[in-house]
């Protein structure tokens, strides 16, 4: 049993570890129900910290300044999951971290998460641990090809990521990843691919979006839409999964769990994000309680809020690309009025950059779609 519960209220402070995006709509969602912010990272003038009430900028490994940090809020969170685990354990010498180090112990390391999830009986992909080249090709030898050989740890949008098509790839492919710590996936043919959304509060109630569909460009999340087009009993499948896995992780807060739907329509779970996730934005405009808001119920011992969609939706990411012939055109986008957009006070433009994201809402999930795309497109028609 756990303790009783004592609700973290609003007023108090909330710290996020990380800067990005997903801590700037984090602190949006904090403020908005009267909480306080502060946010730690190496860097200044970040997304977070422009609309935080505190911004520390110090290193993570610098631990006496992670304790300084975690003495003066009432409960800490994180928004990137590569926080180093000694950050993790400092911090919670002084505040409670939510979700617990071990749930991000596990989701930082693809071998580790992989390991845990098969022992666990959950369904992954076949895959082998990889140290060397000579491992490689014992591994490519029993999974065959095509296979996705990954890093075990930092990888992000595809990166630490190389496909084998055939056997005599594993050299290249081994030197492409660094020579470092690896795992070698089976490729799965899939027809889809998914995600659901998930949260699970401090007295162990489960909440979830559904399956929002995703679709990736350059191993990049390009577009989410809710919801995803798969059979009823998929959804029950994987939702039965995600239910069993947070119970399992004994997670409090919100998690990912990113999905191959195989074309003979078998479910695989491809990798869990411990936080929200880039395809649960559109939670933000078209759910009653966004991702961000249950993340912040969550990790403070609130209830979770009502996940009902109020339309269909999708979400589209603007990249740094977007802004390759100049600023984008804003007021053409604005043009829209069912589409909302979000920017993340990014100044620095880079191509695969994450600036910003898109969410159009309409009665099906197919009209979502082809709205927030012709959005899209409106704004490199400068
Ligand atoms: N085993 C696999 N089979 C088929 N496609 C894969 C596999 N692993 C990764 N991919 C593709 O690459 C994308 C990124 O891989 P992922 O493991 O999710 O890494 P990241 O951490 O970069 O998101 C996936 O969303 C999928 O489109
Ligand atoms: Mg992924």
């Amino acid at each position: 049993m756990r303790d009783p519960l004592t609700p973290i209220l609003p007023g108090a402070v909330v710290g996020v570890l990380g800067s990005g995006q997903l801590g700037r709509m984090f602190a949006i969602a904090a403020r908005q129900l009267g909480y306080r912010v502060h946010t730690f990272s190496p860097e200044t003038d970040t997304p977070t910290g422009q609309v935080a009430d505190v911004e520390i900028t110090a290193p993570y490994d610098d631990l006496d300044a992670i304790r300084d940090f975690a003495q003066n809020v009432h409960v800490l969170t994180f928004e990137f999951e590569n926080v180093p685990a000694l950050a993790v354990d400092a911090a919670a010498e002084f505040a409670p971290v939510r979700p617990s180090g071990s749930v991000l112990h596990i989701a930082q390391h693809r071998l580790r998460e992989k390991s845990f999830l098969e022992g666990k009986g959950f369904p992954v992909a076949p895959f082998r641990a990889v140290n060397s080249l000579d491992e490689l090709r014992a591994a490519i030898e029993q999974i065959g090809c095509p296979a996705i050989l990954k890093t075990a740890v930092s990888g992000y949008d595809g990166k630490g990521q190389v496909k084998l098509i055939n056997p005599a790839d594993a050299e290249a492919a081994f030197t492409a990843t660094g020579s470092q710590e690896t795992i070698l996936e089976a490729f799965i043919d899939f027809e889809l691919e998914f995600s659901i959304v998930a949260a699970r509060g401090y007295d162990g109630a489960f909440a979830h979006w559904g399956l929002i569909e995703n679709t990736h460009r350059n191993h990049i999340l390009d577009l989410s839409f809710a919801p995803a087009r798969v059979s009823q009993s998929t959804s029950i499948k994987a939702l039965e999964i995600a239910r069993n896995l947070l119970e399992t992780l004994d997670v409090v807060g919100v998690l990912c769990i990113e999905f191959f739907l195989s074309r003979d329509q078998r479910i695989f779970i491809n990798e869990l994000a411990p936080r929200p996730h880039n395809s649960g934005h559109l939670t933000i405009n078209a759910a009653l309680t966004s991702q961000f808001e249950q993340q912040l119920r969550a990790v403070c011992g609130l209830p979770l809020g009502a996940t009902n969609f109020l339309a269909a939706a999708a979400m589209t990411n603007l990249l740094g690309d977007l802004w390759q012939g100049g600023e984008p055109n804003w007021a053409a986008v604005a043009g829209f009025p069912d589409v909302k957009l979000h920017l993340y006070g990014k100044d620095q433009v880079r191509p695969g950059r994450k600036m910003g994201h898109l969410t159009a809402l309409a009665p099906t999930a197919n009209a979502a779609v082809e709205r927030v795309l012709d959005a899209r497109k409106r704004l490199t028609n400068r």
